[in-house]
């Protein structure tokens, strides 16, 4: 191992992405929202992450924060983000235009307004690889049908010259994977990038994501709000929570053994085929926390069935599991005696459903 790195040098040794206590707070008229609060993880070359939990929960703000790509008002107010081992969270969004395209791409979260409707599908996938890429014309048409073909659309150079409203969904989608692949990212974000499509489709999508990952040996950051979308295609899942990570494990790990009642809600409320997109997870009583004024102790202490009063006043802090890659913040977990006596008493004494919301 060397550790002779120079300025500018790529780290290759370390982790590709690497965040450190980010805060993104947006400055609004009620005050200061907290949509990020704090969070820390890392991720490795070619691995898939899951970024899971309700709407409202941070998961875009957290991703556009690492891209550079917030809305206006937002802005990340501390933490350090690294990516290839230099740090990005300093940067605006003139000096990320060089990452974006051949380091980060990022799929966004309604496929359906990202693509232009008056520009053929062609123009539109040849665009970046023309700008970022510098390809003459000739050159980005030819691979933009290779990169239709590689995202398994069938007659691809007559597709090329189609319109957005004249391709399904499904392919709308591929359509939107292919532009976020053309320039070959190292790191690609999928936003909710199959919540507007029916099931048997998704999971061609969600395979296709997979593929492409492992192909081009790139890693994927997959948000979504459904646990049943990243169970078979991550290797690890992060949980958020009012702006903060809560949990995170191996994908398999956190199936088996998850610690977080959070978790367990989630899991528990894996929406239905026929909800539409942005519903929100209507089995988890209560509502999201106040970003502003935030609860003081945990913040889903207030939804939380097994919340005792130290859960209301101390926060907990994020610790580290049996299995050392798996960390929660809870003060009872699930499994926990404490966690087993307060579900042994709900069972005596019914509630109304979704806790005391
Ligand atoms: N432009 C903005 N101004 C103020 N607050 C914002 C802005 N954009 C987002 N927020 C707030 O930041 C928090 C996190 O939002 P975010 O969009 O990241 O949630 P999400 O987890 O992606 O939800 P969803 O599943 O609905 O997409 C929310 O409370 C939201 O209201
Ligand atoms: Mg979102």
């Amino acid at each position: 191992m060397s550790n002779i790195t120079q300025a500018g040098t790529r780290d290759v040794e370390g982790p590709l992405l690497e965040l450190v206590d980010v805060k993104t707070h947006f400055k609004t008229h009620r005050g200061l929202v907290r949509a990020v609060d704090g969070v820390s993880f890392s991720l490795d070359r070619g691995k898939a992450l899951g970024i899971v939990g309700e709407s409202g929960s941070g998961k875009t703000i957290l991703s556009r924060s690492i891209m550079g790509l917030l809305p206006s008002k937002g802005t990340i107010r501390e933490g350090s983000i690294r990516f290839e081992g230099k740090e990005i969270g300093n940067l605006d969004r003139k000096q990320m235009r060089g990452i974006w395209g051949r380091e980060m791409a990022m799929i966004f979260q309604d496929p359906m307004t990202s693509l232009n409707p008056l520009m053929k599908i062609g123009r539109q996938i040849a665009e970046p690889l023309r700008i970022h890429l510098g390809m003459d014309r000739a050159g980005a048409w030819q691979t933009a049908e290779r990169l239709l073909q590689d995202v398994r659309i069938s007659e691809a150079s007559r597709r090329l010259n189609q319109y957005p409203h004249e391709l399904s969904g499904g392919m709308r989608q591929r359509v939107m994977i292919a532009i976020a692949m053309a320039c070959g990212p190292t790191l690609l974000f999928a936003d909710e990038p199959t919540t507007a499509l029916d099931v048997t489709v998704q999971a061609q999508i969600l395979d296709l994501l997979n593929d492409q990952r492992e192909e081009r040996n790139m890693s994927l950051i997959l948000v979504t709000h459904d646990l049943g979308v990243v169970a078979g295609h991550t290797d690890e899942i992060a949980v958020m929570y009012g702006g903060k990570l809560v949990e995170k494990a191996p994908t398999k790990v956190l199936f088996a053994r998850m610690k977080m009642p959070y978790t367990e809600a989630l899991m528990q409320s894996i929406p239905k085929i026929d909800d539409p997109s942005h519903t929100r997870l209507l089995a988890i009583g209560g509502r999201p926390p106040d970003l502003v004024h935030p609860p003081l102790g945990c913040r889903f202490a207030p939804r939380c069935l097994y919340a005792r009063d130290k859960c209301q006043t101390e926060e907990p802090p994020l610790v580290q599991a049996e299995d050392p890659a798996h960390s929660y913040a809870c003060w009872y977990p699930v499994g926990s005696a404490e966690y087993h006596e307060a579900k042994a008493r709900l069972a005596e004494t019914p509630v109304t459903v979704g806790g005391r919301g």
